[in-house]
Formats: structure tokens, C-alpha cells, sequence
């Protein structure tokens, strides 16, 4: 890890998340993953640490911390649980950080110190059955009715959905002209104690199996107008703009994934004898171990560079795509190759490798697929390309 310059404190919060990871996370992670269990108990340690208010300014009770302090916490956090990772990441990227850059005054004070203490739980709610990766194209209707706004429609792929306290929902307000498009959509604040608020189907998932993903479904769910966050019609651009900070905590999260199935592979080699000699001597398998350490280490490089930007202010949304469609890759690609180590043992859920490969998987999809990333990057690179007279240096 030492091609990054880290602080002290950088260093103290890696550190903190890293011996938290070890002790707690990494020998429930593969129970928890066969129970399909979220671990409540688990959160409210972490909250303890101030995990759950990582990027919440100090007034509001957050740590106030860098973006890489936070994304170094994150993969820590993802060597030792996928699920923690995932859950960490949505709470701090997304509904906090929407409440922070977008809400009002009143809002700020409502729920960030109690999402920072962790006795609120947030989660993002803009996916719905017919719209995922074309999320503009979102159907659940907002309609005004004196103080309230009334909600109908599904969305879909909530992660841990059924233990929010506090859901960032994206729905459309203006219903009537179609020409307004993605210009339509809003953003509310959902809790469930709401009339209306429904959490229906729970997904039976390949990997991530602790963090539970739902369906809710808005059936006249009267909102009261001041959960309307930000200004009306401007949900899509906060959504697509707090997801450039989200993907990067999902970038932080496949590097703890692959690092994870790394580590476990150097372990396995010089235990495991074929040959008469520890497998860790043939080259075959030293290539691979030597590809899979490369290309991690690329992938956090790009990461905190990305991240790096971002905390002098700039716009990352480029360099957080590249980073999340790097390190996700590198995450798929390093947990197959550790199973391959492994052989048949790699197979078998006796160890843990078959789970880093099924949780890496879905850091391809959520947050934006690989294809949408690309999408992203390709728009982003002509944009700059165009601008700078077609010199592009980085
Ligand atoms: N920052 C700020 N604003 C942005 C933005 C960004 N990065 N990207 C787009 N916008 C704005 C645009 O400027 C535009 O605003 P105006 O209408 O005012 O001009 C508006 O948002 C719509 O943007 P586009 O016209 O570019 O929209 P598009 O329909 O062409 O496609 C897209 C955009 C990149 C494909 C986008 O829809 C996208 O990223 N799709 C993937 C969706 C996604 O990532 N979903 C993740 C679900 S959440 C999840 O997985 C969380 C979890 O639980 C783990």
C-alpha cells in the first residue's frame, strides 16, 4: 500500500477500520452470508466508531473526514464483510451526502446527527422495475395535494430497504409534459412510518447475501411537502451527481473485495502442496498472484486520485466512472482467478473465495453498470476533448 502519501490521520482512520474488520467483520462474514443475515448488532458497532457519519461535517455529530479517508475506511471495511462495505457506502455517498448538499437548513438538523449516530439508517431509492440503468425514464408520480405530496409507483433494488429509517426517493412531479422529461423528477425524503410506504419483495440474491435488497411500493403515500429536498424538478441532477461520489465508495468497495480474495490466495499457495511442493513455487501461479496484486494496486491508485480531485473541488464525474469501471472489473477478475487457486476447494463454501466472487459480481451492475460507465467516461472524454482542442493529457 505504500504508493499512496497518506496523513496521519488518513493512516489512523485505515488503521481503526482495518483492526475493526479483522476482530468483528471477517469471522462472521461467511455465517452472516449463508444466513442471509443483516446484522443490526453490526451496525450500531460500527456507528460506535463514527463509521456511519464518515462524511457528515462535525456540527452535524459526523468525523467531517476527507474523501480518502473515507474510501480508505471503506475498503477495509469490504476486506473484511462485502455487505458492510455496501451498506456503509450507500448511507455515507448517497441520502446523507443528498441531505447535506441539497437539503434545507431544517433538514440538515432533523436527521443528519442522528444518521451520523447511526440510530437512522439511510437508503437511495431511484431504480424502479422498468428503469435502472435509464434512470430518467422513472415512472413513480409526485402529485401535490395541499400540504402534502402524494407517491405512486415501485422502486426497485433498494439496498437494505426493510432497515432504512430514512429513504432518499427520486419520483416525478411534473407529470403533465412529457417534453420536461428527466427535468420533472424530484427528490423525498420516505420513512416508513408513511401511510402508503410498502416494502414488498425481498431479492434472492447471488452474492451480498447479508445486505438485504427490497421492492417498495407507493401506494397513495401522502409525503408531507416539507420532505420535498432541494429545489422541484432537480432530483435527477442530485441523484446522478451524489452518484458520482457513490462510485467511488463502490470503487473503495470491489478494491477491499479483490484485496480480500488476494490475501486469501497468498495464504493458500504456500499451504497447499501439489507436486511435492508448495503451490506458491510454480510460476503459473505466481503469474497470477503477480497480475491480480498489479492491477489491484492500479485500481486504488486511480481511486484516490479520483478521490483526490474531488477533495480540491473538482468535477470527478469522468475519473469516479473510470474508477468504479476499473476497480469493479479488477474485483471480478481477481476473485476468479483466486478460485482457480484454490482448484476445487475454491469451489466449495468452505473457504471463502467463492463469495468474494459472487459479491464482486454485482459491483458491475449497482451504482451503474460497466456498460453505463463506459457510456459515461466516452461522453465525458469527447466533452473534454472538444473543450481542450482534442489534447487530452490525463
Ligand atoms: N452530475 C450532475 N448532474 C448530472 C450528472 C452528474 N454526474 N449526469 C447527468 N446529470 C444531469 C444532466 O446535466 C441532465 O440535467 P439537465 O436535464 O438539467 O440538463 C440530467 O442529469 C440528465 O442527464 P442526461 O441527459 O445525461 O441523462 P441520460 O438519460 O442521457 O443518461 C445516464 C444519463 C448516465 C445514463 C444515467 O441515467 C445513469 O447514470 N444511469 C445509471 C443509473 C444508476 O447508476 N443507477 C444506480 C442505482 S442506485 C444503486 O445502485 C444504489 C444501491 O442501492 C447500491
Amino acid at each position: 500500500m505504500g504508493l499512496l502519501h497518506l496523513t496521519d490521520t488518513q493512516q489512523e482512520i485505515q488503521r481503526l477500520a482495518r483492526d475493526y474488520a479483522q476482530r468483528e467483520l471477517t469471522p462472521l462474514a461467511g455465517e452472516r452470508d449463508r444466513e442471509s443475515r443483516f446484522d443490526r448488532a453490526m451496525i450500531t458497532q460500527m456507528a460506535e466508531l463514527g463509521f456511519l457519519g464518515m462524511l457528515i461535517p462535525e456540527q452535524y455529530e459526523g468525523l467531517g473526514l476527507d474523501a480518502q479517508s473515507y474510501l480508505l475506511a471503506l475498503e477495509e471495511i469490504a476486506v473484511g464483510d462485502a455487505t458492510a462495505a455496501v451498506t456503509l457506502s450507500v448511507h455515507n455517498s448517497l441520502p446523507t451526502q443528498m441531505i447535506l448538499n441539497f437539503g434545507n437548513d431544517a433538514q440538515r438538523q432533523t436527521y443528519l446527527p442522528r444518521m451520523a449516530r447511526g440510530e437512522w439508517l439511510g437508503a437511495f431509492a431511484l431504480s424502479e422495475p422498468e428503469a435502472g440503468s435509464d434512470a430518467g425514464s422513472l415512472r413513480t408520480q409526485a402529485v401535490r395535494d395541499g400540504d402534502h405530496w402524494v407517491l405512486n409507483g415501485t422502486k426497485a433494488w433498494v439496498s437494505h430497504g426493510n432497515e432504512a429509517q430514512v429513504i432518499l426517493c427520486m419520483a416525478r412531479t411534473d407529470t403533465a409534459d412529457a417534453r420536461r422529461g428527466s427535468k420533472g423528477i424530484s427528490t423525498f425524503i420516505l420513512t416508513p412510518d408513511l401511510p402508503g410506504f410498502h416494502l414488498t419483495k425481498k431479492e434472492n440474491k447471488m452474492g451480498l447475501r447479508a445486505s438485504p435488497t427490497l421492492q417498495i411500493v407507493l401506494d397513495n403515500c401522502r409525503v408531507p411537502a416539507d420532505r420535498l429536498v432541494g429545489e422541484e424538478g432537480k432530483g435527477l441532477t442530485y441523484a446522478l451527481g451524489s452518484l458520482d461520489h457513490g462510485r467511488l465508495g463502490i470503487a473503495a468497495q470491489a478494491v477491499g473485495i479483490a484485496r480480500a480474495a488476494l490475501e486469501a490466495s497468498a495464504r493458500y499457495m504456500t499451504e497447499r502442496k501439489q507436486f511435492g511442493k508448495a503451490i506458491a513455487e510454480f510460476q503459473a501461479i505466481q503469474f497470477k498472484l503477480a497480475d491480480m496484486a498489479t492491477r489491484i494496486t492500479a485500481a486504488r491508485t486511480l481511486l484516490h486520485t479520483a478521490a483526490a480531485a474531488k477533495e480540491r473541488g473538482e468535477r470527478v464525474t469522468r475519473f469516479s466512472s473510470m474508477a468504479k469501471l476499473f476497480a469493479t472489473e479488477t474485483a471480478m477478475w481477481v476473485t476468479t482467478q483466486a478460485v482457480q487457486i484454490y482448484g476445487g476447494y475454491g469451489y466449495v463454501t468452505d473457504y471463502p473465495v467463492e463469495r468474494h466472487m459472487r459479491d464482486a459480481k454485482v459491483t458491475e451492475i449497482y451504482e451503474g453498470t460497466s456498460e453505463i460507465q463506459r457510456i459515461v467516461i466516452a461522453r465525458e472524454t469527447l466533452a473534454a476533448a472538444a473543450a481542450a482542442d482534442g489534447s487530452l493529457p490525463d
